[in-house]
């Protein structure tokens, strides 16, 4: 048997000589023996027993209660630690709100937390869309992402931090992936707000905000075609609604007996007309020919269809499925490149892989924690939309972040 002196068994434990007496006078801890005027000596179950007494000590007990624990043989146990997990499980939430209030403190110190619903930069404006601002640099665009949501057409008053950033990123992650189907218009990702001196004549230049770092892009201006280029690899929205009706999507024939959701034998081009005021008509191929001229006309369905391909078959891999999207096209010296925003979940639809299900309508990967919400608040779908409750925008927040990581496998900057 092992035998430790009271010294001993003191700095093995990491409590004081004095602490050993005291136990030892309160009865909770007994030493093995001690010669007359001699050091206490303790052994094994010394040691399992003080053990005992510090995890009732760590959980709050009093000595008190120890000695009863230890001393009473019908002291209720259970009942003592049942009352002290209560309050742990309260120090544990407590603990995990002063955790996440340390990372609010440090987010906003850092001025990282700071949502931007709106934009005001000494630059002429290009336009100012539903999510994104865009300015003109001459012969290039900046184009801002905004962190502003919509939802059934109207403007959010609330906006979804990070939103803008993941917009731009995931665009700009697309137009990468894709620069070998077709060239696009990024000439440069704003990470470092210095770069867009390069931009402006020494004179035009301002001192850029923070904000435009992760949310921003130059791209070059071009001559944009007239059309939105829809391309649908699934049977959803006004396609669906239109076959239920006469077996046709976008007036072109598909198989009987499709469901709602389906995958499309093969994805089609559906494009429309892209006006400049009131909605966008569908339109077919000869019409887009009349627009854009016969070989642009073909080139940007097959480019269309091609990144649409390329992307989807990627996206599914990792759990999301593009249903289906929309591009837009403009001409660089006559020559055809993508522009606006790529392959974004406001460009597209975007479902969750293990949520998909034949034979109904899809929630929406990102929206549709918002959209559930407006329904439920009962609000009837004109401007001005309710403020969203501070739960649903940090859900949505961390949905767009997920979307980000899945899809890029990178952490969003
Ligand atoms: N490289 C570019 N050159 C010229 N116009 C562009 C370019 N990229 C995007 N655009 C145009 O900028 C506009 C951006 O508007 P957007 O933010 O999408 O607002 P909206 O909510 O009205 O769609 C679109 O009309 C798009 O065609
Ligand atoms: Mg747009």
């Amino acid at each position: 048997m092992t035998d430790y002196t009271v010294k001993k068994l003191a700095s093995l434990a990491g409590v004081s000589v004095r602490t050993l007496h005291y136990y030892d006078k309160l009865g909770i801890l007994k030493p093995r023996y001690r010669p007359e005027n001699g050091y206490r000596h303790y052994d094994e179950a010394s040691i399992i027993r003080l053990k005992q007494i510090m995890f009732f000590r760590e959980l709050g007990f009093s000595l008190d209660e120890i000695v009863k624990i230890i001393s009473s043989p019908d002291f209720d146990i259970i009942e003592a630690l049942k009352i002290h997990r209560e309050e742990l499980v309260k120090k544990s939430e407590r603990l995990r709100e002063l955790v996440s209030t340390v990372d609010k403190t440090i987010k906003n110190l850092r001025g990282e937390d700071k949502m931007q619903l709106t934009t005001d930069l000494p630059l002429p404006l290009f336009v100012r869309g539903k999510v994104r601002d865009t300015y003109d640099l001459g012969k290039h665009l900046l184009i801002i992402a905004t962190d502003r949501l919509s939802a059934f057409d109207v403007v959010l008053p609330c906006g979804i931090p990070d939103k803008g950033k993941v917009l731009n990123q995931i665009s700009a992650y697309w137009f990468d992936q894709t620069k070998h189907i077709v060239p696009n218009h990024v000439i440069e990702l704003v990470d470092d707000v210095k770069v867009l001196d390069k931009y402006l004549p020494a004179a035009e230049r301002f001192a850029y905000p923070q904000y435009l770092a992760g949310r921003s892009m130059v791209v070059k201006k071009v001559q944009r075609l007239p059309i939105e280029c829809v391309v649908r690899g699934y049977l959803a929205g006004s396609a669906w609604s239109e076959y239920k009706k006469s077996g046709t999507a976008f007036g072109i024939p598909l198989p009987k007996g499709m469901l709602e959701s389906q995958e499309l034998p093969q994805p089609l081009f559906t494009p429309t007309t892209k006006a400049d005021e009131g909605h966008d008509m569908p339109i077919n191929l000869a019409e887009v020919k009349k627009l854009v001229g016969n070989d642009i006309g073909e080139a940007v369905k097959a480019k269309s269809l091609a990144i649409y391909n390329f992307a989807r078959q990627q996206a599914i891999t990792k759990g999301i499925i593009i249903a289906d999207t929309k591009f837009e096209f403009g001409l660089e010296n006559g020559k055809l490149i993508v522009i606006d925003e790529m392959l974004t979940p406001d460009s597209s639809r975007f479902w969750d892989v293990k949520l998909y299900k034949i034979g109904q309508s899809q929630p929406s990967y990102d929206k549709q924690p918002v959209r559930d919400w407006l329904e439920r608040s009962g609000w009837n779908k004109e401007p001005p939309a309710p403020m969203l409750p501070d739960e649903v925008i940090a859900s949505t927040s961390r949905i767009y972040r997920t979307a980000y990581e899945r899809l890029t496998g990178k952490q969003l900057k």
